[in-house]
């Protein structure tokens, strides 16, 4: 595991989208695995300036996300397919067809969740995925649960994951209270893992998950066994 420290958001932004930007300069068609919430925003700010200045090409890459929320589909502004839309897929020339979004208003979710699964290994799996962290150390939205879940699952939500994105809503009773994620085989067989996290709140969470037992009840614990995994924190 690569751990690495750096003072500002900016930094951990651009250290991020560099690693990004190699990985589709290496491998055009690269399968990459993308998270929504506040983390990921800068780094998919810093992409997006680099594809402007036509460092970067998305043609041929394909996207996976991790998560939906159940009910929401792309037309709602707090989906995470709307989010990925308006904060990076329409400002790159990223083929819209070839970005994939679990969908969280298939009327089979069960079904909806080894569709994912089986689609994501006929592209080859991932080759580099992206994460955030949650305080409860959550991953996609993998909660604390006795058991890791292996596949694309429907997961109700914490109380305290609910509470955390409800700064994303009008209300916290707006907030769904379900979610479709992709499980830890498609994380954990991903080729490479970068995960980032920012902000003193989030570093306690880090220790326990880098430093302390691999335990179901720190979803983001079994990270330790991925053979490579690149994680950037920012104090700030
Ligand atoms: C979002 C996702 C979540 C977030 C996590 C951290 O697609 O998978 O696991 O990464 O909730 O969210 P932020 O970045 O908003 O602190």
């Amino acid at each position: 595991m690569k751990f690495i420290t750096v003072d500002t958001y900016e930094k951990l932004s651009r250290q991020a989208a560099n690693i990004i930007s190699a990985q589709v300069i290496l491998k055009p068609d690269s399968v990459l695995g993308l998270a929504t919430g506040s983390s990921p925003l800068g780094t998919y700010k810093q992409l997006i300036e680099w594809y402007e200045k036509g460092d970067i090409d998305f043609s041929k890459v394909v996207s996976v996300n991790l998560d939906e929320y159940v009910g929401l589909d792309g037309a709602s502004d707090q989906s995470y397919r709307y989010f990925m839309n308006k904060n990076l897929f329409e400002h790159i020339n990223i083929d819209l067809g070839n970005t994939f979004v679990p969908n969280g208003c298939a009327v089979d979710l069960a079904g909806e969740g080894k569709r994912y699964d089986e689609h994501i290994a006929e592209l080859g799996g991932i080759d580099l995925q992206l994460l955030g962290i949650g305080l409860d150390g959550h991953i996609g939205f993998n909660e604390p649960d006795k058991y890791f879940v292996k596949s694309t699952h429907v997961v109700d939500l914490h109380e305290s994951t609910i509470k955390a994105n409800s700064r994303f809503f009008a209300n916290i009773d707006e907030v769904p209270k379900r979610a479709i994620t992709m499980g830890m085989v498609s994380i954990m067989q991903a080729k490479k893992i970068l995960l980032i996290a920012s902000g003193k709140e989030k570093r306690d969470i880090l220790e326990k998950t880098f430093y302390g037992p691999i335990t179901p009840e720190i979803p983001a614990s079994i990270l330790q066994l991925h053979p490579d995994i690149t994680v950037i924190y920012s104090e700030k």
